[in-house]
């Protein structure tokens, strides 16, 4: 656990960075701090390794003052991950993870040994391993971040825009390899991020913080988009909250699956004619996996990879109705393709049974919490 009490940064005297911030970050749980440009996260993060000092107020890790520790022992039990992952241009990635785990007085074979598991452990092969930082993409770059941060074995983890230097497609990705690292490693983290639809996907709770580094509310993702406590905080969760707050609603075993004709790769335009129910046929693989839609009527020989449009995301019956929905609105047959746990097609469910759903589906002040994240 990190608590924070009455903690306050003034710089200079008069740039008041943070305010009277108190809150408190749960044992084994991601606690995001999330706000505008300016608004104090950072100041936050770093006042807890005292890389910044509080002008006035307490910060705890567990029961523990962190003024009364010792800096180098306090740092080392705080894995720190920051933006452009801040790694040493001159030694290797092995190297730059073997690093933090020497600091606790581990061997260098040994730290090695972590070093190479940790690596694999965040996505990136032994090819990796003997290169430099700089031969390496963004993404890798904070993987090897990541990995640097756990090798000390902390309790605690502090991350300042980890994945915000880096393109929307491998920022997903990396949001979610570290969910599921998060689900097994349990640490207490506290990570700092501008994006709310970040905060929102990966917090276990949020503290949205306004200019002056007042902490406007914190709770968990669910009650900050059905109840967010004042004007700020609304506009800050923004305008698509009602269709993000269906990221935490699921469709709890009411969803009717509907079968769904089929065709294969290589099926002749007449067979792909005769199974169509109207203008979209879908198309699978010979494992049962769904590759995408084609047109019957405009085939001109047997159905080939280019004639499917791949425009649409596939949802499982478990999923969020957020997410059914996305796969019926991005399919251009608008039934949306349920596949199951291996990848194989269920069959499809339609807006308007969806539409049915979110009739009956529990009301934003009502909803369940606890759910586990939305994406
Ligand atoms: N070292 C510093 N000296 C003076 N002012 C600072 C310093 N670091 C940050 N600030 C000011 O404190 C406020 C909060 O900054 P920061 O914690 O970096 O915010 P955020 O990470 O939310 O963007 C800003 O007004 C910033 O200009
Ligand atoms: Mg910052």
């Amino acid at each position: 656990m990190i608590t924070f009490e009455n903690v306050t940064k003034r710089y200079h005297g008069d740039v008041v960075a943070v305010k009277e911030l108190s809150f408190t970050a749960p044992t084994g749980k991601l606690t995001v701090l999330v706000g505008p440009s300016g608004c104090g996260k950072t100041t936050s993060l770093r006042m807890i390794n005292r890389l910044v000092r509080p002008t006035s107020g307490t910060i705890k890790l567990g029961d523990e003052p962190t003024s009364n520790m010792d800096e180098a022992i306090l740092r080392r039990r705080i894995g720190y991950v920051i933006q452009h992952a801040g790694l040493f241009p001159h030694r290797t990635v092995v190297d730059n993870v073997a690093t933090t785990a020497r600091l606790n007085g581990t061997p260098k074979k040994q730290a090695r040994t972590i070093a190479m598991e940790l690596l694999e452990r965040v996505g990136l092969s032994e090819a990796f391993a003997q290169r430099y930082p700089w031969q390496l993409s963004g993404g890798q770059q904070q993987r090897v971040g990541v990995a640097r941060a756990l090798a000390s074995n902390p309790k605690f983890m502090l991350m300042d825009e980890p994945f915000s230097a880096v393109d929307p497609i491998v920022r997903t990705q990396l949001q979610d390899e570290f969910l599921r690292l998060q689900r097994e490693m349990s640490k207490t983290i506290i990570m700092v991020t501008h994006d709310i639809d970040e905060a929102l996907k990966l917090g276990d709770q949020v503290a949205v913080l306004r200019v002056g580094g007042e902490l406007a509310q914190i709770a968990t993702p669910q009650e900050l988009l059905t109840r967010p406590a004042d004007g700020f905080v609304a506009d800050f969760v923004g305008r698509d909250r009602g269709y993000r707050f269906l990221g935490f609603v699921g469709a709890d075993g009411r969803l009717a699956i509907r079968a769904e004709p089929t065709a294969r790769l290589g099926d002749t335009p007449e067979t792909a004619r005769n199974a169509a129910r109207d203008r979209w046929l879908l198309v699978i693989d010979d494992q049962g996996k769904p590759l995408g839609w084609t047109e019957p009527a405009s085939l001109r020989g047997p159905i080939r990879t280019g004639d499917l449009n791949l425009s649409s995301t596939f949802a499982t019956e478990n999923d969020s109705l957020r997410q059914l929905l996305d796969a019926a609105l991005s399919s251009p047959s608008r039934r949306g393709v349920v596949i199951d746990g291996k990848g194989q097609l269920m069959g499809c469910v339609a807006v308007t049974d969806l539409a049915a759903l979110l009739d009956r589906s529990p009301e934003p002040a009502t909803a369940r919490t606890g759910v586990g994240h939305a994406v």
